[in-house]
């Protein structure tokens, strides 16, 4: 047993609603879960696809236990992470549920390929990871799923989707190059580079 698991002593202190409030300031990148195969598939949007470590390559998803990709998820032990491009917000869309939209139905309207485990992997994607099931950690309404690589399909896309105080965001790094530079590159090179 490596997982050390406390009883936590302090009274609850803050509400749901606002943790909640708090986590909207968290910029989350969009993804698809999918699991699954043949007919028997669903998939979800999610913003919780972390990596976890590079060697051996992995990553963890926080997902909903009631959520219908999760029980195909344990059956088959195998799932695909699609990291979404800023145009593929309407696939965002229809893997939330919206609609009543369920299982295969979600995958209509755009084009899926798989690898090794079978899963749909989102052609066009910015990238698409397959991945085998590690691990599965349940914790209240919710279970980390821990993902070894199995495959990367990667694109030569370059504008992403991202999930922020409740709205879909584009990043986009042809468009925003200079915004980006100013907040990616060390203020003394931004200077240099005279972007100020
Ligand atoms: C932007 C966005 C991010 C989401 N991120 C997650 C997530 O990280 N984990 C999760 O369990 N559900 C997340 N959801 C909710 C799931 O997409 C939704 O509950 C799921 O598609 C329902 O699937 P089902 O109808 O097959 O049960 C997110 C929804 C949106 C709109």
């Amino acid at each position: 047993m490596n997982t050390a698991v406390r009883n936590l002593s302090i009274a609850q202190a803050v509400s749901a609603e606002d943790f909640r409030g708090a986590m909207r300031h968290l910029t989350g990148g969009v993804s698809i879960i999918t699991a699954g195969r043949g007919d028997d598939i669903s998939g979800m949007t999610v913003t919780s696809v972390s990596s976890l470590s590079v060697d051996p390559p992995s990553l963890i998803v926080s997902i909903n236990r009631a959520a219908s990709s999760y029980q195909l998820i344990k059956r088959h032990g195998v799932f695909g992470v699609n990291i979404l491009t800023a145009d593929q917000l309407d696939v965002a869309e229809r893997f939330t549920g919206k609609g009543g939209l369920k299982g295969a139905d979600r995958f209509a309207g755009a084009e899926w390929t798989t690898r090794a485990s079978g899963v749909p992997l989102l052609v066009g994607a910015l990238t698409a990871i397959d991945c085998e099931v590690e691990e599965v950690i349940e914790r209240h309404s919710h279970a980390i799923v821990i993902g070894r690589v199995l495959d990367v399909v990667a694109s030569q896309r370059t504008a992403a989707l991202a999930y922020w105080h409740g709205e879909y965001v584009a990043i986009d790094r042809e468009e925003d190059q200079l915004k980006l530079a100013e907040v990616s590159l060390p203020s003394r090179h931004v200077h240099a580079r005279g972007l100020r």
